[in-house]
């Protein structure tokens, strides 16, 4: 969706209705089907029949930023449904930031999931991420939120639009685990793709 960018040195606020998933106002508002994440599940066959078949909503995401003539922090929402695909949870795509210097707080205002944090180097974290916790995300992880529960989770995030977002690769090394929903339990497995990717850049 286009950008509504603004500068403006007054202060300025934004209502979040975590009930009906909205914040107001915003720059963007995009919602991310199953095919959006075509390369992001790991099971190619039943990515494509759920894409065939329906095509559900996996997550919608608002921002809004708060530009002035010195700085430029912006706020987000996400809210990730329930399901999977396969067996594998509703995720939100995941992301690096483009300047290597940029962080984030994520914050869980609804639903149970798990924060995944990777340096696609040696260091994996997943921090279990519910209403009321707050995480920080340094700088050079890549992240990205995994909806483990029954019902719809939703998080607000507070950063830089200096920032910027980095999905491809992201995308061709893939987090170091999946989270699979295994006889009803969110479990961790390692990821093949990762596998595969630090063989060909070693092969390289
Ligand atoms: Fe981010």
């Amino acid at each position: 969706m286009e950008q509504k960018l603004m500068i403006t040195n007054k202060p300025t606020s934004v209502q979040i209705n975590i009930q009906d998933g909205q914040m107001l106002p915003n720059t963007t508002h995009d919602r991310r089907f199953v095919s959006h994440l075509a390369e992001q599940f790991s099971d190619q066959l039943a990515t494509q029949d759920v894409i065939k078949n329906e095509d559900p909503l996996v997550y919608e995401l608002f921002h809004h930023a708060f530009i002035t003539d010195q700085t430029d922090m912006a706020l987000g929402m996400s809210v990730i449904a329930a399901g999977t695909v396969g067996n594998e949870y509703y995720m939100t795509k995941g992301h690096l930031h483009e300047s290597d210097d940029q962080p984030e707080v994520y914050y869980c205002v609804g639903g149970k999931g798990l924060l995944l944090m990777d340096d696609l180097k040696d260091d994996f974290q997943a921090l279990p991420f519910s209403a009321g916790t707050a995480i920080h995300i340094p700088p050079q992880y890549a992240h990205r939120v995994v909806n483990t529960g029954a019902e719809k989770l939703t998080f607000v995030s507070v950063f830089h639009v200096a920032a910027g977002h980095v999905y491809q690769s992201v995308a061709e090394a893939g987090f170091a685990y999946l989270v699979m929903d295994i006889d009803g339990e969110p479990t961790l497995i390692p990821n093949p793709k990762r596998a595969q990717f630090l063989n060909s850049t070693t092969e390289n």
